[in-house]
């Protein structure tokens, strides 16, 4: 698979780049030739035009003949070309720099009829890296007071210009090679530096999978690639919190099982086998009641809190007045409240406190904070206070018992929590306020938990 990553980035990338480099080529070495051929061109028709000049001052008689000579052959030295000058009737008037007779071929004559006519014609066959001749060559008809009194022929040795243009070609290819070459190494480099990490992450995925440990990736960028590797770090760092906190959960889940179950199994055993005598064995039988009730409830708990942690739990919303809410949850509680000599108090500051909301779900939270309010106070009140606040409904729940230590107030909502060293049959096992901070959560309200030790402990929700 990411040797197929790598060949695609290779493959697509050398491609797209080798095409960029062939245009680019095609493209310089073809405006090189237009170039260099239009300049011969130009330099061709200069040469004739200053020849027809000079023609017009010979046959005015501002030169002489060997003045003539002289100039066109100068001229001909220096733009290194051959000038002939023919009569109409073909005769030569003027030949080469060094009175060199002219080897005509059938093409030659044709153009020089062509221009005896009044055309000019350029051949430039010959400029190019397979060139069958060496010249290339331009033939014009000599003008003389708007009459054509001859033909201008030039030749221009190509085999200087050939050169160029091949040594020309040659620096181009050459460039072409090592760009090719650092190209591809380059195009080799960034593809192995995005395909690596890729693998990395994916075989680390496999191996996590597995269950195998694996080391963090190596970060050395800050890009997208970069991103990924940060982010898959994280999702490790993660996976591996959330699998400790599946093992602690499991292991205080069948803790908090396994206790209940021991004192009843425990109980039942003693009365089976007579070591619990008949008067003792209500008392046991009652406890072990209490015991399997607690476990009902504990049981409850727990698929609530996995209930709600899936996000399976629906809200069931209604409008109900708060005040009749509390009014049950107040003769529920009244019992548990006189059984430790404790006083709840219930201060309704609004009358008629609509709300609208999941009714079972708000017992339950009211029922959780009011119960720990009983479980954890040994003497004094229990101070339930509802009123409105702006649109919303404020439940304060006050008591007077042992408080909670300032530093363990944020680990409150965190599943198993337990605050202080009650042993289990008083305490709890500690899923009561996770329950009610996810309740709360799902209505989009407040909880906050003020508290002071040895003094007591505030709870006020907001939904
Ligand atoms: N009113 C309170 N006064 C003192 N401590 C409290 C009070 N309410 C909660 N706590 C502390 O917070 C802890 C967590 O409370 P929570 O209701 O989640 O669990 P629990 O009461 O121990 O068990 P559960 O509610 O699951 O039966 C408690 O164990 C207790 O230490
Ligand atoms: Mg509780």
């Amino acid at each position: 698979m990411f040797k197929g990553i790598y060949l695609k980035l290779v493959t697509t990338y050398l491609t797209l780049f080798l095409v960029i480099v062939f245009i680019i080529s095609f493209f310089t070495t073809s405006l090189f030739y237009r170039e260099l051929k239009k300049q011969t061109e130009e330099d061709l028709v200069n040469a004739g035009v200053k020849t027809n000049a000079l023609m017009e001052r010979y046959y005015n008689n501002e030169i002489t003949k060997t003045e003539l000579t002289a100039w066109i052959n100068a001229m001909g030295y220096i733009s290194n070309i051959k000038i002939y000058i023919l009569n109409p009737d073909t005769s030569v008037l003027h030949q080469g720099d060094s009175g060199e007779a002219m080897t005509l071929t059938s093409k030659v004559r044709e153009d020089m009829v062509q221009s005896m006519k009044g055309e000019t014609v350029i051949d430039m066959t010959s400029l190019s890296l397979n060139a069958e001749s060496d010249v290339a060559y331009m033939t014009m008809p000599l003008t003389y007071n708007q009459q054509i009194s001859g033909v201008i022929m030039i030749f221009s040795p190509v085999t200087e210009i050939n050169t160029l243009l091949k040594e020309a070609l040659k620096t181009i290819a050459t460039v072409i090679l090592i760009t090719v070459l650092l190209g591809t190494l380059a195009i080799l480099k960034i593809s192995i530096n995005i395909s690596e990490p890729i693998k990395e992450i994916s075989e680390s995925a496999i191996r996590i999978g597995k269950g195998e440990e694996v080391p963090d990736i190596e970060i050395d960028s800050h890009d997208e690639i970069g991103m990924l590797a940060t982010s898959f770090n994280e999702m490790k760092k993660e996976l591996a919190v959330t699998e400790q906190m599946r093992k602690e959960i499991v292991a205080n889940i069948s803790h908090e099982l396994r206790t209940p179950l021991t004192s009843i199994i425990g109980f039942i055993k003693g009365i089976l086998d007579g070591v619990i005598n008949k008067e003792e064995e209500e008392k046991y039988l009652s406890i072990a009641y209490e015991e399997a009730n607690r476990l009902k409830d504990l049981t409850k708990d727990i698929v609530d809190v996995a209930k709600l942690e899936s996000g399976s739990t629906k809200l069931n919303e209604e409008s109900f007045i708060l005040n009749d809410l509390m009014q049950d949850v107040y003769v529920e509680m009244e019992e548990l409240v006189k059984e430790k000599n404790l006083k709840l108090i219930l201060e309704q500051k609004d009358e008629n406190i609509e709300m609208y909301a999941d009714k079972a779900k708000i017992r339950q939270v009211l029922i959780n904070v009011i119960n720990n309010a009983v479980k954890y106070t040994e003497k004094g009140h229990i101070k339930c206070i509802i009123s409105k606040e702006e649109e919303k409904a404020k439940i304060i729940v006050k008591d007077t018992g042992i408080g909670i230590q300032k530093d363990k107030i944020s680990y409150l909502f965190n599943k198993f929590y337990t605050a202080n060293d009650y042993g289990s049959a008083t305490g709890g096992a500690g899923l009561g306020l996770n329950i009610v901070k996810s309740i709360v959560d799902m209505h989009h309200g407040t909880i906050e938990i003020d508290s002071n030790v040895g003094k007591g402990t505030k709870v006020t929700i907001i939904i």
